[in-house]
């Protein structure tokens, strides 16, 4: 198959534009304004995520104040992606998004998490066609957003159901589905199926974004290659380096961001700061820890400062933790002043 490389890849969703097509994964916990904007530093992104929102809580949020909901205007376009059962939870959610100038809406029918599908949602919606489109086009038909899906490949390989299904969502109005290339039941162990991938590239027209185990050009090159999809979307990958979407950008998409050796200290510390600028203390110590679980793979010992700051009891606790991990890992780091690391 032939890779849509260069600079003919951008994507316009309702005339929205998304050059290139990289997307950051929506991640519990982790998909944040702080590391949205560090991604801003690195560049590469051409269309930011929040985590998955629960809908019915949206409406209660401050978009101001919330941890979930907020956002610098640098963090442009952003989805908003939503998580919802029914149109009745649904749809007051949309109007908080739109009222918050989000520019995306994605709904999750991913999530294999036990809790969520007993409420019904997530990946429980895959197993429903008639759910599953009594929600899209309830959406579909409240806003004029562009409005997106994000899937995994259902409960068994079964090719009948996924098509029926993406053809749903694609007659029902969807903008662009994302394809997170493994069955519900699927661990990470397993390697993506991007001939997957390109099965549901195959069925329908609007754009399809790959998504799975992309931890290098390479690797997202032989996604391209394999399912011809159109954009990649990249979690974990990205959260260890977050100069990963700047690197895919330059090699995949011919274009020119600064190619940087990162100052890692530097760049754990801009996080840091980034948190106390946007969250309160218990918040911003789930956040930093949630991360250094996957930053931490940078260093040979990674898993010494992964459970180090894990099991701090403060922010302060943890910013030493991290320090002196540094201090003896990388011989350039002089450490930092700890008062300087931000108070609420
Ligand atoms: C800690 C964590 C949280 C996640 N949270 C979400 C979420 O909120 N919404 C969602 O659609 N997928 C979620 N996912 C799945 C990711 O978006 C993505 O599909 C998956 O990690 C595969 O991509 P990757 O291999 O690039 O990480 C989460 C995954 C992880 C590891």
């Amino acid at each position: 198959m032939v890779s849509p490389l260069g600079e003919g890849a951008a994507l316009s969703l309702r005339g929205l534009k998304v050059d290139p097509p990289l997307f950051n994964a929506p991640m519990a916990g982790l998909s944040h304004t702080a590391l949205r904007q560090i991604f801003l530093t690195f560049g590469g992104v051409g269309c930011f995520f929040t985590e998955m929102l629960a809908a019915k809580r949206l409406p209660s949020e401050n978009p101001k104040r919330s941890a979930l909901v907020k956002r610098t205007e640098a963090e442009r376009p952003l989805a908003y992606q939503l998580l919802a059962a029914t149109p009745e939870e649904l749809l007051p959610a949309i109007k908080v998004v739109e009222g918050a100038n989000g520019e995306v809406i994605d709904i999750n029918f991913g999530c294999p998490a036990p809790p969520i599908r007993r409420m019904g949602g997530g990946s429980k919606l895959m197993e429903s066609l008639e759910n599953a489109s009594r929600l899209f086009r309830s959406a579909r038909k409240a806003t004029e957003l562009a409005l997106t899906a994000k899937i995994r490949l259902g409960e068994e390989l079964d090719e009948v159901h996924l098509k029926e299904f993406v053809s749903m969502l694609e007659s029902s109005g969807a903008d662009l589905i994302t394809v997170h290339g493994r069955l519900r039941t699927e661990g990470y162990g397993r390697p993506p199926r991007w001939d997957w991938i390109g099965k549901v590239k195959s069925w329908v027209k609007i754009p399809v974004i790959g998504n799975g185990s992309i931890f290098s050009v390479d690797d997202g090159r032989r996604a391209l290659d394999v399912s011809g999809c159109d954009g990649l979307m990249v979690g974990r990958g990205a959260i260890t380096r977050p100069w990963l979407f700047s690197e895919l950008a330059n090699e995949l998409y011919g274009k020119n961001y600064e190619r940087v050796a990162p100052n890692l200290p530097g760049l754990y510390r801009r996080y840091a700061d980034l948190l106390v600028e946007s969250f309160k203390e218990q918040q911003r110590l789930i956040r930093l820890k949630a991360f250094t679980q996957y930053f931490s793979k940078n260093f040979p010992f990674g898993h010494n400062m992964a459970m180090s700051v894990g099991g701090a009891k403060s922010w302060d606790e943890a910013m030493k933790r991290a320090g002196d991990f540094f201090l003896s890992a990388d011989p350039s780091f002089k450490g930092w002043a700890l008062d300087t690391v931000g108070e609420d």
